[in-house]
């Protein structure tokens, strides 16, 4: 008898950025825990990728930056990615192998778990052709973490609501970056705990009024309209800064050391550890790059710029075009 022969579909790859956050206000904890935000988010061009492939049970493998520190399993905002991508197409016995490449550092700031579920929502869904919409797959990304919906769609965005609820942010020009990554992580959720608890404190001593609704930026977003590095620096914000410093007070070395070096505005990038600056232009960006690594105020620097795109399906000449020299 001869059996059928089932197609076996290509493995697909798909490349997926990392973030950082030109402003992040935080407002009061909501009644499902979640923080009330309004946040610009800004995708920069460090990537991690993920391959899936049709298998007989899923998987997940993780070789790169920080590999030993990702879950291989159920755990991985990855594979449940894949499983509720399964579900929400009537698959739900469907397996994948997750291959992912990472080179976005682990509990960083940077959104690396969520640009690799974000990367593996587009990759199962043309794996699987499930044929879902971007409007689809960003209410499944909602579902997985506040952060996944924008590694989706990547560029510059206003994030609303716990950071899900996007538009894009009229920006022009491309912003050259140095990222410090520090030597040990963050867990987010001890970030947002510290600057409840901080603010508490503030408020006991009668420094601090009563946390209100989160306001966007408007001379950031006009800043961000004119493409002028030197009008951005000094308005970048992050409310969760003070929370990072206090978690990890060497990154106020690591801030100072930026500055000194002639970073137009430094800054925590969302929880932290990570510290983003930002240059007058690629030249010294990488002057600045060269800098904090002599420093030694950190664990390792690595230069991007943004805005990069979001979550995409990588195609042979892209990886061939990834081999060139630059
Ligand atoms: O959404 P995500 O799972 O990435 O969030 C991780 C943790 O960060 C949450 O469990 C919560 O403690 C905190 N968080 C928050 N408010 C937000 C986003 C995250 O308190 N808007």
């Amino acid at each position: 008898m001869i059996s059928a022969i089932r197609p076996v579909a290509a493995p697909v790859t798909v490349r997926a950025p990392a973030k950082v956050n030109l402003q992040l206000a935080v407002g009061p904890a909501r009644a499902d825990g979640y923080h009330s935000l309004v946040t610009v988010f800004h995708a920069v061009s460090l990537f991690d990728d993920v391959t899936v492939t049709t298998a007989d049970k899923t998987t997940i493998s993780v070789t790169g930056e920080d590999a030993a520190a990702v879950p291989a399993d159920r755990s991985n905002l990855a594979w449940q990615a894949a499983s509720a991508l399964a579900k929400a197409t009537g698959q739900r016995g469907a397996s994948v192998r997750i291959e992912i490449r990472k080179r976005i550092p682990v509990a960083a700031g940077l959104a690396g778990g969520s640009a690799d579920a974000a990367a593996t929502l587009v990759g199962c869904n043309e794996l699987w052709q499930a044929g879902l919409s971007a409007r689809d797959l960003a209410e499944l990304a909602a579902t997985l973490g506040s952060d996944v919906p924008f590694a989706l769609v990547g560029g510059t965005a206003v994030g609303r609501g716990r950071g899900e609820q996007l538009t894009p942010a009229l920006a022009t020009g491309t912003y050259h970056w140095a990222l410090a990554f520090g030597r040990e992580g963050l867990s987010t959720a001890e970030v947002y705990a510290t600057c409840d608890r901080l603010r508490a404190a503030k408020a006991a001593t009668g420094d601090q009024a009563e946390v209100t609704e989160p306001e966007l930026s408007h001379p950031l977003m006009a800043a961000l309209r004119s493409g002028d590095p030197e009008q951005i620096g000094p308005l970048l914000t992050n409310d969760l800064q003070p929370a990072a410093l206090s978690l990890q007070p060497a990154l106020r070395r690591t801030l100072a050391a930026g500055r000194e070096h002639g970073a137009l505005g430094a800054i925590v990038s969302g929880s932290g550890p990570t510290c983003a600056f930002l240059a007058q232009d690629a030249a010294r960006a990488r002057d600045l790059a060269v800098a904090l690594t002599g420093s030694g105020v950190c664990r390792a620097v690595a230069r991007a710029s943004g805005p990069a795109p979001g979550a995409t399906v990588v195609r042979d000449w892209d990886r061939h075009r990834d081999r060139q020299p630059s």
